[in-house]
């Protein structure tokens, strides 16, 4: 391979490529143009001579999957040397939640209810990428997701638009820095646009179907939100959204995406995603897929080659207009100019940071820490203290499995950068505590208890017991789907064997989604929630054990009792028969006989309390808090004027630690009905102990938008209720108005 200058780093550039875009595809033949448009899978490390012909030839606008930096610098050497118009290469790679050193899954990530860790996560996932040459992640997943079975819950930011909008664009920022020609700075991509979150019975690839309001109110808003935010890509889903496959939705694609938004980024097809309209049964062949995707303006194709086999007959025949494919090659050809590839297309990576820097750890273990939830600590088990226990009992298959911690997508993340939980407990006592360590199961599916008992007897003569119970990476994540969202295999046989002992028992759950927990619950004293961690979980987890950190985590999504309540979000609607405590009956208090219409009556199961395990926004700390004083500047706004909302947030525990106080409203008559609550401002804010802070959120009309029954984004005039407090269960409350326009 030829040497590369890396001498020049990347140079600034103004906004508008208009010109260079539009000279350039003067340029360009039909087939160069084809070519832009097709994204390939790289050779793992070599460029086999067709796939160097084909770059050569102008047939490839971006390789995925290639991560070998000499390998990506010689494919930008052949694409802007050899070939006629010297083109450089799109890289493409899922960096999803960390390069080399893994953040926690998203999901685990937007407990932290923190912007901040999320843009610096994106960030030191960009630098680390950057490194090898990619210069396009395919992350936020901003996919709107309620419902646990459903594997790649794990990869998104929740349930709440809000939430995720917040955070999504956060993490586009990360990614993006404030140029994308500035050295570690990659393009981001919105996905998966739109609607794949809701797949039916949480089975991946499945249908969805979502009425057109609840889709406007629910699952766009992350992805104009990150669109507004200046996104580079978008994704289109593999989804059938209400009959029509995402990447052949023409009203999702322009209609929605360009008209409406005003989009004008690069917007790819998911892997194969062309190809599979055919599987789906909306088009005949290849061809047709093609011609479907064009026409909805889906500008790069993930992996299939229906654009490189079609597109130019399709032209030929008249089918396509080539002004349709220029705009769609302009906006990836002004994607690569914004990215300063033209410039210097080559990769350096003395220039940037080393990859698992200190400070990359650092950040990895703050994250972690910020991503914990506590949900359960009877009798402040938690936190341990090496003063006061003379043994510990560390049990269970993810206790010290650096590789499971590290969660779903990481293609490039490394084991031997991780740092267990067992390692890091034992490092933190010293010899101060004796650690007793048993794997208990050798995982968390298999059905063989051998080693259960040697494990509790270990349990029986420690004074606490540490467990570290979950899901291994592979069973969340794409296509890792459960119907039954328990512990795994027979990790509540082994929780309840070592209920049994006496000692007092802490779960440290690893999971790639919400699990139920009812089981678990009764058998254990505490509860911390780690999702999947990441390379630095152990020494985050150890010092949240031994209060060296205090959780702060919230729920992003709600976690539910049983698997039969799902769907269930907070922001559920008020429906006509809502359920409460007084209308509530279980079946085993129903007399035999009772009288069809006796009691009962209202939207629950029979079978299940009809409230959640943990509501959306829960997290306990070693503190409490209180909220008091709620006050607002008005009892009414007008549609220019901006209410401010405070009250007064006090430690009133006896450790410092972060709060996130959360504001609620609820719209209480619209034209279209209104969730019960909708987040719209959350706030973490570190308070002493016995500390009181005043926190103030300030609302306006935009704040109090929706999609109405004519899908029109209004604002309505009438009375709204708000609530402050830890999570979505808020009570402290007052009213406001909003007047109508005069
Ligand atoms: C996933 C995308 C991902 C793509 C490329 C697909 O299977 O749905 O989220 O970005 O593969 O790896």
């Amino acid at each position: 391979m030829s040497a590369v200058s890396c001498a020049k780093s990347k140079q600034q550039h103004s906004a508008n490529y208009d010109l260079v875009v539009s000279q350039l595809l003067a340029q360009m033949t039909i087939s160069e143009k084809i070519g832009q448009m097709s994204q390939v899978n790289g050779a793992e490390g070599s460029i086999p001579d067709d796939f160097a012909a084909a770059i050569r030839d102008g047939k490839i606008g971006s390789v995925i999957n290639e991560v070998d930096v000499t390998t990506v610098n010689e494919l930008q050497r052949i694409a802007t040397k050899e070939s006629r118009l010297g083109i450089p290469l799109l890289i493409g790679r899922d960096v999803i939640h960390g390069f080399k050193t893994i953040f926690p899954i998203p999901l685990g990530q937007a407990a932290s209810w923190s912007p901040d860790v999320i843009e610096q996560g994106a960030r030191i996932a960009a630098l680390e990428a950057s490194t090898v040459g990619i210069n396009w992640t395919f992350a936020p997943m901003i996919d709107i997701s309620r419902d646990p079975r459903w594997g790649r819950i794990a990869e998104s930011l929740g349930e709440d638009p809000y939430l995720c909008s917040t955070l999504g664009t956060a993490m586009v920022k990360g990614f993006q820095g404030n140029k994308l020609n500035e050295l570690g700075s990659i393009a981001s991509c919105a996905k998966h646009f739109a609607g794949y979150g809701a797949s039916e019975s949480g089975r991946d690839y499945h249908t969805v179907n979502i009425p057109e309001n609840e889709l406007r109110n629910v699952y766009l808003p992350p992805f104009k939100a990150a669109a507004e935010a200046g996104v580079a890509t978008f994704m289109a889903a593999f989804s059938d959204l209400n009959g029509v496959p995402a990447s052949g939705n023409k009203w999702l694609m322009n209609d929605i995406l360009r008209d409406e938004w005003d989009y004008n980024g690069l917007l790819v097809s998911d892997w194969d995603s062309i190809k599979q309209l055919s599987t789906h049964g909306f088009t005949e062949d290849d061809k047709q897929a093609a011609l479907m995707a064009i026409d909805a303006g889906i500008d790069m194709e993930m992996a299939s080659p229906t654009y490189r086999d079609h597109s130019e007959s399709l032209i030929a025949e008249g089918k396509i207009d080539i002004a349709h494919i220029d705009q769609m090659v302009a906006r990836i050809l002004t994607l690569k100019y914004q990215l300063g590839l033209f410039e210097n297309p080559y990769t350096c990576a003395e220039q940037l940071p080393n990859i698992v820097n200190e400070q990359h750890l650092n950040s990895a273990k703050d994250a972690a820490i910020k991503s914990c939830v506590l949900l359960q600590n009877h009798n402040n088990t938690l936190p341990l203290s090496t003063a006061n226990i003379n043994s510990l009992a560390v049990i269970g298959p993810l206790a010290d499995d650096g590789y499971e911690q590290l969660g779903t997508w990481v293609f490039d993340g490394e084991e031997q950068h991780s740092q267990t939980c067992l390692q890091a407990i034992k490092k933190h006592v010293g010899d101060d505590v004796l650690v007793n360590y048993a794997k208990a199961l050798d995982n968390t599916r298999t059905d063989n208890i051998e080693q259960i008992n040697d494990a509790v007897a270990l349990a029986a003569k420690s004074d606490v017991a540490v467990l570290f119970v979950g899901e291994e990476a592979i069973l969340s994540g794409e296509a890792h789907c459960r119907s039954n969202i328990d512990l795994p295999g027979k990790q509540q046989y082994l929780i309840d064997e070592l209920a049994k002992t006496g000692t007092p028992i802490i779960a440290v759950i690893m999971a790639g989604r919400p699990l139920t927990l009812a089981k678990v619950i009764e058998k254990v004293d505490s509860i911390l929630y780690a999702w999947h961690p990441g390379s630095m979980g152990g020494p985050a987890i150890a010092d949240l054990l031994f209060g060296n950190a205090v959780p702060s985590g919230k729920l992003p999504v709600t976690f539910p009792r049983t698997v039969g309540q799902i769907p269930l979000y907070y922001a559920q609607k008020h429906g006509g028969r809502p359920v409460s405590d007084d209308s509530y009956v279980h079946m085993n208090d129903i007399p035999m006989r009772a009288p069809q219409t006796s009691l009962g009556m209202s939207a629950s199961h029979l079978d299940t309390h009809f409230t959640p395990q943990f509501p959306f926004g829960f997290g306990l700390s070693y503190s409490k808090f209180s909220y008091t004083d709620l006050e607002l500047s008005a009892a009414e706004i007008n549609f220019n004027q901006t209410l401010t909302i405070t009250c007064q947030l006090t430690n009133i525990g006896d450790v410092a630690s972060d709060e996130i106080a959360q504001l609620y409203i609820r719209d209480l008559v619209g034209s279209v009905t209104r969730p019960v609550k909708e987040l719209k401002r959350f706030k973490r804010v570190h308070l002493l102990a016995g500390e009181s802070k005043q926190v103030s959120f300030e609302l306006c009309a935009q704040d109090l938008t929706f999609y109405d029954r004519d899908m029109k984004l209004n604002a309505e005039p009438g009375k709204f209720q708000l609530w402050v407090g830890g999570d979505s269960n808020a009570s402290l409350c007052a009213d406001f108005h909003l007047l109508a326009n005069n």
